[in-house]
């Protein structure tokens, strides 16, 4: 047990990291360990002050609905994401398919809101059990065994951008309607990839899977 609590206490030394491309380097680097210490990945996501010119490859928005842009794939261990959040816009309540959750915002707020896994299939309305927004260069974790949560941005002036890494990657999570606790599996997909517009597929009706 000792051994355990050292293990999570003593944090390894966090280099200084001036850029994103220093960040998404080091971060490679400790993927690469078989064990993950969550402290560790937000400390070091934590050591980088973000600035625009690192990331504005990446900032594509949508009137629409908030944009997911691929940044890196941490040689497979992880998906490393830029959202792109206009005023308003925000995601539906949604799990994270058993993988760690990491986010910093890289520009404006982000409001995150919890909740409990609905009890059973559509299990009524979910209630908010905690609201925090997090600032520029704020840091936070989520993972199933935490809850639910819906992101958004709750500015209706300042957009949002926000660092998103995944580990390991997925391509499906669940949806769940906040009014009714119905849950649904839905696709996530990447508007821009390595700062380039994703191609774009009409799918056929019976393809389409909804988005996060
Ligand atoms: C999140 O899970 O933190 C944001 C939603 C997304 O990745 O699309």
């Amino acid at each position: 047990d000792k051994e355990m609590t050292e293990e999570y206490t003593q944090l390894p030394m966090i280099p200084e990291i001036n850029t994103l491309e220093e960040l998404t380097a080091e971060l490679r680097k400790i993927f690469e360990e078989e064990r993950i210490n969550v402290e560790h990945v937000k400390a070091v996501l934590g050591a980088y002050s973000s600035k625009p010119r690192d990331w504005r490859k990446y900032a594509k928005f949508d009137p629409h609905r908030y944009t997911r842009n691929l940044i890196d794939t941490g040689n497979g261990k992880y998906n490393l994401i830029a959202l792109c959040w206009s005023e308003g816009q925000g995601s539906s309540i949604h799990s994270h398919a058993d993988s760690h959750c990491f986010v910093k915002i890289l520009d404006g707020d982000l409001l995150e809101t919890m909740y409990d896994w609905p009890e059973g299939e559509d299990g009524g309305e979910m209630k908010a059990k905690e609201m925090n927004t997090f600032g520029k260069n704020g840091v936070t974790y989520i993972n199933d065994s935490m809850g639910l949560h819906r992101m958004e941005n709750p500015s209706n002036s300042d957009q949002c951008v926000s660092l998103h890494l995944y580990s390991p990657p997925f391509q499906m999570c669940k949806c769940f309607d906040q009014r009714t606790g119905h849950v649904a599996e839905a696709k996530v997909t990447f508007w821009s990839q390595y700062g380039k517009r994703t191609p774009f597929k009409v799918l056929k009706k019976q393809d389409r899977k909804r988005h996060v």
